[in-house]
């Protein structure tokens, strides 16, 4: 089975990231789902935004846990990325609930929108961020279409201990140190996936996450060639910038079905 296909922090390559636009962009371009980041503001809201300030991606200046969701709902998130965008918002995390409620609870027969849920927290002790992010996720009826993730084990255990029945996921990459990579973080998380960097994905690498009954869930892959050497090694899902370019990636023909030979079943 090819991978899922995440649109990271949405269709991010051509809409301003973390937003409903680059979200809604990521279902036309035929995305299984999407991955986002959510901190909360100083008055406890979740919000969508990946950086701790508002500076690099809206109009605005400050760190998103000293401003109100007010003031953080009166920012333009759209402009930095092209005049096109202009009035684009910060979502809270409701808000998107609402906004992708047709792709979240499809009719039909048609495959509900994947909620990658990243929880932006460097935090030891909590803020609050995992209460409310859950309280919100049980509000909308979610809790079957999101998977949890952080680099923060810590935060997936206040998760776990919140509502262990919606999935995490582990981040991490090859220049974590090495104290903080695989054994003693799992056992913090005790996730259902890994969500190594794309660049620690090899065949030994599967063959342990298999073993340990874990799916691979990896990011950022933008490179066709490199999605399609993950898709053969059996990743679970990429997360992607380009979700349209992945997804036509990931269905190639490999060289042994171009004659046509193994495509008959
Ligand atoms: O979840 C994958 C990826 O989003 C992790 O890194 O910094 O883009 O949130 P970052
Ligand atoms: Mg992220």
């Amino acid at each position: 089975m090819p991978p899922l296909i995440l649109a990271h922090r949405g269709a991010s390559a051509y809409a301003p990231e973390n937003t409903i636009a680059a979200f809604r962009l990521a279902h036309e371009l035929g995305a299984d789902g999407i991955e986002f980041d959510v901190q909360l503001t100083r008055d406890q809201i979740p919000v969508v935004i990946h950086d701790a300030a508002v500076d690099r991606t809206t109009n605005g200046a400050g760190r998103v846990r000293d401003l109100t969701v007010a003031e953080i709902a009166r920012l333009d998130a759209g402009t930095w990325k092209t005049e096109d965008f202009r009035g684009e918002a910060i979502p809270t995390l409701a808000q998107v609930f609402q906004g992708l409620a047709d792709w979240l609870h499809p009719v039909g027969r048609v495959r509900p929108c994947l909620i990658n849920l990243e929880l932006k927290t460097e935090r030891l002790t909590t803020d609050g961020l995992e209460r409310e992010v859950l309280n919100v996720i049980a509000r909308y009826g979610v809790q079957d279409r999101v998977l949890l993730s952080s680099f923060n084990p810590f935060s997936l255990h206040r998760a776990k201990t919140g509502n262990p029945r919606v999935p995490r996921g582990l981040l991490y990459y090859s220049g974590l140190p090495i104290y903080l990579r695989q054994t003693w973080l799992r056992f913090w998380a005790d996730p259902q996936a890994m969500h190594p960097e794309h660049t620690m994905i090899d065949a030994r690498y599967m063959a342990w996450a298999r073993r340990k009954n874990l799916q691979v869930n990896t990011w950022t892959v933008d490179e066709p060639a490199e999605a399609q050497r993950l898709a053969k090694l059996g990743v679970n899902a990429i997360i992607t910038n380009k979700p349209d370019v992945i997804r036509q990636a990931v269905m190639l023909p490999t060289a042994s079905s171009s004659d046509g030979s193994t495509t008959a079943s």
